[in-house]
């Protein structure tokens, strides 16, 4: 049983991938002291494990079994929050096409949806949360002090994941990266349940022309009069 933490505040940022949520969001916790939590992970991890064990993304059953007995856990890394499976570091798998493909498709799915709630909702713990996701601000922290919508063009965010794999090494193509980026949109937004919305409470923010130091200012600014306000 998760006990009520409806007093500590939390922050939501929600919007579509490659739009800088992840490292807005730790940026902002970083500067409130604040926890973090990185839902796209949770969702990667479900599919990682499901790749692992090799249940079919069809298999509603198979995969909320998964999700209850989920080995999971985030620990401080040298880069920000690391992921253990089973104990072991998962390192850049959770990041891989494959892994984003999957976690996708069982996103899509309203049980697995549900069967992650209650772990996403402990992560409430004082002094405060920012949430990282897609349906944070509508659906699991619907009741946020503060909520964000971050969004850039598909350009822009094709271009930023491009720029940052070819900084890896790995071999990729504009195109092949736009497409994937406009199908997961597709299937985030239009999903039955929690699409990638923004809240009806929510600030929106383009951050297409933004730097990272200025997003995360107006982020800042939002949480600090939201507090004003409580
Ligand atoms: O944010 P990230 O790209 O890591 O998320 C991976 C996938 O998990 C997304 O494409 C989306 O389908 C799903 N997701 C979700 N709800 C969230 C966070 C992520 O459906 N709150």
């Amino acid at each position: 049983m998760v006990e009520n933490n409806s007093e500590v505040p939390v922050v939501a940022i929600d919007g579509p991938s490659g739009a800088g949520k992840g490292a807005v969001s730790a940026r902002v916790a970083r500067e409130l002291g604040w926890h973090l939590l990185d839902s796209g992970a949770v969702y990667r991890a479900v599919a990682l494990a499901a790749l692992a064990a090799d249940v079919n993304p069809e298999d509603q059953a198979g995969l909320v079994g998964l999700c209850d007995r989920l080995p999971l856990s985030f620990r401080p890394g040298d880069d920000g929050i690391e992921v253990y499976l089973d104990q072991q570091p998962v390192g850049s798998r959770l990041r891989s096409e494959q892994v984003s493909a999957m976690a996708s498709r069982v996103a899509a799915l309203p049980a697995v949806r549900k069967a992650l709630l209650e772990l996403q909702r402990s992560f409430r713990q004082s002094p405060g949360l920012v949430a990282d996701g897609r349906d944070m601000g509508t659906v699991v922290f619907p009741d946020a002090t503060a909520k964000v919508f971050l969004h850039a063009s598909v350009e822009e965010r094709a271009n930023r994941r491009y720029k940052q794999l070819k900084g890896k090494g790995e071999n990729v193509t504009f195109s092949r990266l736009f497409q994937d980026l406009e199908a997961r949109d597709r299937r985030d937004r239009e999903r039955a349940v929690s699409p990638t919305i923004a809240a009806a409470d929510a600030k929106v923010i383009d951050s297409t022309d933004l730097g990272l130091d200025q997003v995360v200012a107006q982020v800042l600014s939002v949480v600090e009069y939201r507090l004003q306000d409580t």
